[in-house]
């Protein structure tokens, strides 16, 4: 296989090629590290607290989140944190090209046990939205927006395990690049309105009371579609090796790398590392 076949167009050619895919490797790893401050607060917060026997200070984040004698929805939830933990670890594994090469069993079984996680958690979340009352997000809007990203889930997860089974590994490292922006969805959300509220000086489009509005219904269905519009755009420019339209994407990437670094930042300082201490 050489560096020009579709499976390998990643790893790019030319000066064009060869920076948007650093550009690619150096947000990704910023996501990863990203996503692994998001887990250290799951562990450190609903974790501490669940290994302390008092679940019910998880209701300090979610208001309605533990509720007595509700062992049903408690379990649901519960699982959601613990799957939680185990996908965004486990998608960092599926990402490592050393392991991909090294330990291709490995990366079988981890990636059904990442299938499998996105599984719980998509339907785990849709049953929390649709069925539990008070649940912590917004109105309809959102709901939506949310519901929709569970859906891409799916859809993903079963486009990329059947092109895995089929032996179609470019489409299957296509699916499951997607799969893995639509799982960051809820990071991305909580980034992103972090970045905002830091860049506005507070509230702007919607009722920090309520947590509706314009901008939070926006950010919901922005949390699935916008990683996904970027990423089409760089598989495009690396299938085209086309230098104008791979320097475009760089840009963007780069631009885009700059306001991730920022939205860590900002979750981390203002949401995540307050709930620890
Ligand atoms: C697949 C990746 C997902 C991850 C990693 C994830 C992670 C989390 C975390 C950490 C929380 C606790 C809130 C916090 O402390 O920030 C949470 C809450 C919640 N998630 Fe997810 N989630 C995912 C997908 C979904 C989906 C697709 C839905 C809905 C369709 C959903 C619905 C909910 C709901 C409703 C709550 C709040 C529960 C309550 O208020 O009782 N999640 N999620």
């Amino acid at each position: 296989m050489t560096s020009h076949s579709p499976a390998l167009a990643w790893l790019g050619t030319g000066l064009a090629g060869r920076t948007l895919a650093r550009v690619s490797a150096a947000w990704l790893l910023l996501a990863l590290l990203g996503q692994l401050v998001f887990v250290i607060y799951v562990l450190g917060f609903y974790g501490r607290h669940a290994l302390a026997g008092q679940p019910e200070l998880w209701n300090q984040v979610l208001p309605h989140g533990w509720r007595a004698g509700h062992t049903w929805g408690n379990s649901v939830l519960a699982g959601h944190l613990l799957f939680t933990i185990t996908i965004l670890l486990g998608g960092g594994l599926q990402l490592w090209p050393r392991l991909r090469h090294k330990a291709p069993g490995l990366h079988r079984w981890n990636g059904r046990f990442y299938l499998l996680s996105a599984l719980i958690l998509s339907l785990g979340g849709l049953l929390m939205v649709w069925t539990r009352e008070g649940v912590g997000l917004g109105g309809l809007g959102q709901h939506l927006g949310i519901s929709l990203n569970a859906l891409f889930i799916l859809v993903f997860a079963w486009l990329g395990w059947r092109a895995a089974r089929q032996r179609r590994m470019a489409e299957h490292r296509r699916w499951m690049l997607r799969l893995f922006l639509v799982v960051g969805g809820v990071w991305f959300f909580r980034i992103g309105l972090m970045l905002w509220l830091v860049v506005n000086q507070g509230p702007v489009g919607f009722d920090p009371k309520t947590f509706e509005g314009p901008f939070l219904t926006f950010l919901s269905f922005a949390q699935t579609l916008l990683p996904l519009a970027v990423l089409q755009g760089v598989l495009w420019a690396q299938a085209s090796q086309r230098p104008a339209q791979q320097w475009a994407a760089s840009a963007t990437l780069a631009l885009l790398l700059l306001a991730t670094a920022g939205g860590i930042a900002a979750a981390s300082a203002l949401m995540w590392w307050p709930r620890l201490v």
